[in-house]
């Protein structure tokens, strides 16, 4: 039997929901994770100080009795974002960083950003006081094809933001690419990759008639995809780090309307643990789950360890939400039904 120590880990990317949803997930994340980067996408998105500090609260307010785990709120850009507002959160430590949606471009985005470049000034004021920017990479142009909308991102929007604001701390969120991988590197920002972009490709969601369990944004892309992916993570290179990008939906909702979003946060490190064994490169998944965020972020590494082991461990089929009596819903996690090779133990004194 494997086992490996490493110091507990932080998930850069990650949606918590609000309401009974919050309730019922928080745990599989605050468990095994130091730190979260709250997503601001809920249903009225979080665009003001007043929003994080009530989002926030209601986190901790879900969160187990006596956990340590430490929510990193977000500011939602728009097109009418405050300068002020926002700087003043961030240098209040009620925002850790921003994030941009382009308009539309995945759920919860309609009160996204319509023209990049005005937002221009803010980013600006952003680069000056070391505000993280987080972005989701897709163009929303319905000309441009769906599995396209990564790449051509990349080349009308990120190209020139970075090349403008060489010193904005960028990280672009959840790559699907090889393009995003090549460019991350080679432009000095961060990336964050998720369990599922490195165990499926676009195959995924037309095997056995279509299929929105294997449904996020941006959309898993063509195999080679997938095995750059799988290079980066496990590489150790300090600009790639865990970004789970867990985004749970009740089954209802998934199977009636296939809204775009995979539930990992109860496998996700099981999860990336199969990745980075498969390809030969355990030495690596402590710069990667745990080390390269905070060197990225600036913030120190967690202090506690964390034990993780190689033992079957047959992952349920759905979750349940539930409310005082009764179960309100389900979600499934990735994985559903899977038998993965390792369990996370808990954390290592
Ligand atoms: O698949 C996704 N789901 N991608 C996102 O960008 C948002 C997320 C969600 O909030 O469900
Ligand atoms: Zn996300």
């Amino acid at each position: 039997m494997k086992t490996l120590t490493i110091i507990k880990p932080d998930d850069w990317h990650l949606h918590l929901r609000e309401g009974l949803v919050l309730k019922n997930i928080i745990h599989f994340t605050s468990e095994f994770f130091g730190r979260a980067i709250v997503m601001p996408n809920t249903k009225n998105p979080i665009t003001t100080i007043g929003g994080a500090i009530s989002y926030k609260k209601s986190i901790l307010e879900a969160l187990p009795e006596s956990s340590k785990f430490e929510p990193l709120m977000t500011m939602y850009l728009t097109d009418d974002t405050d300068k002020g507002e926002l700087i003043n959160g961030f240098k209040n430590n009620i925002f850790f960083a921003a994030k941009l949606y382009p308009a539309n471009a995945t759920t919860n985005s309609s009160h996204g950003v319509k023209k990049i470049e005005n937002l221009y000034k803010i980013f600006e004021s952003m680069q000056d006081s070391g505000m993280p920017l987080l972005i989701h990479g897709e163009v929303t142009d319905p000309e441009v094809d769906i599995f396209d909308r990564e790449e051509v991102f990349i080349d009308r929007e990120l190209s020139p933001l970075a090349e403008r604001f060489p010193k904005l701390k960028i990280v672009l969120e959840h790559i699907t690419t090889s393009y995003a991988v090549d460019f991350v590197q080679e432009n000095n920002i961060g990336a964050t990759i998720t369990p599922h972009h490195l165990h499926i490709n676009r195959n995924a969601m037309f095997f056995g008639g279509l299929n929105s369990d294997f449904y996020c944004l941006p959309v898993a892309k063509r195999e080679k995809n997938r095995i750059a992916l799988r290079g980066a993570a496990t590489s150790g290179k300090d600009c790639f780090f865990l970004g789970s990008d867990s985004a749970p939906h009740l089954r209802k909702w998934k199977a009636f309307c296939g809204c775009a979003g995979i539930f990992n946060s109860p496998v996700a490190l099981q999860s990336y643990l199969t990745v980075f064994e498969e390809e030969n490169a355990l030495d690596n998944f402590e710069k990667f789950a745990s080390l390269n965020g905070p060197n990225f972020y600036n913030v120190p590494a967690n202090k506690e360890k964390l034990r993780l082991v190689s033992r079957p461990n047959k992952i349920t089929e759905f979750i349940d939400v539930v409310d005082e009596k009764n179960t309100v819903g389900k979600i499934k996690p990735f994985h559903a039904g899977e038998t993965l090779k390792w369990q996370v133990e808990g954390i290592a004194i």
